[in-house]
């Protein structure tokens, strides 16, 4: 088996997914946000990348969620933070979601045989099943506005470290050094990921709960996977 690491959504190239397994990551926070909310008994969640396209399917059955810059969208019922999904909100709803990063990625990944969700919260989980796994595999990492991402590369070493625990695998180098960056730091990860851009954006809005609670390790055991444009 053959992993390679792209650090960012422009890494993505649509014809090289083809026949491939991708792992999508956008930790800070649209993927802790699916994970979440599928575990908290959501139906599904539908991924776009509009905001005015998300407006047209709102209906009694659905919650808009989603930010820009990181905020709570006008008109929306939720925003971008994974504590927002609770059980008693988004159970049996069906969620229509918008971020700036993350869903842009999902969309991109679309060529691919298979896609799942990553995050800290199922890390262990989504090693298991790329344990399994006959087709080469891509983590593609959302990062900021096109940048490098020191928090989803971190992920993607835990994902990678995991799974290296259960089967041997071939790597490029920048999956090598995912893996290396969450090895050295596994203790203390908040603390690895303090000089990130978006840490500390999110930091500066009061969001330092979200980030604890994305960084919290195998919590959940479900692996969304994205399946005509719907993840279940
Ligand atoms: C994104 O998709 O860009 C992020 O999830 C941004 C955020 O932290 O809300």
């Amino acid at each position: 088996m053959n992993l390679r690491l792209w650090p960012t959504v422009d890494f993505i190239n649509e014809e090289e997914l083809r026949g491939k397994t991708v792992v999508v990551i956008d930790v800070l926070r649209a993927t802790s946000v699916i994970t979440t909310a599928l575990r908290n008994g959501a139906l599904e969640v539908l991924v776009k990348v509009e905001v005015e396209e998300a407006l047209k399917l709102k209906n009694e059955n659905t919650l808009l969620g989603g930010e820009r810059r990181a905020l709570k969208i006008e008109g929306f019922d939720l925003s971008n933070s994974p504590l927002e999904y609770s059980r008693e909100r988004v159970e049996s709803k069906r969620i229509i979601l918008t971020t700036t990063n993350g869903t842009k990625t999902i969309h991109r990944a679309a060529n691919a045989d298979k896609i799942y969700i990553g995050s800290i919260l199922n890390g262990k989980s989504v090693s298991k099943i790329l344990a399994e796994e006959q087709n080469d595999i891509i983590i593609a990492c959302a990062g900021t506005q096109g940048n490098f991402s020191l928090d989803d590369f971190i992920c993607a070493g835990k994902i990678i470290y995991d799974l290296c625990n259960l089967k041997q695998i071939d790597m490029d180098d920048f999956a090598a050094a995912a893996y290396m960056a969450y090895s050295d730091n596994r203790k203390n990860l908040i603390s690895y990921i303090k000089m990130a851009s978006h840490y500390k954006y999110l930091v500066s809005l009061g969001l330092q709960k979200d980030i604890e609670y994305c960084f919290t390790e195998d919590i959940i055991e479900i692996v969304p996977e994205v399946r005509n444009g719907v993840i279940k």
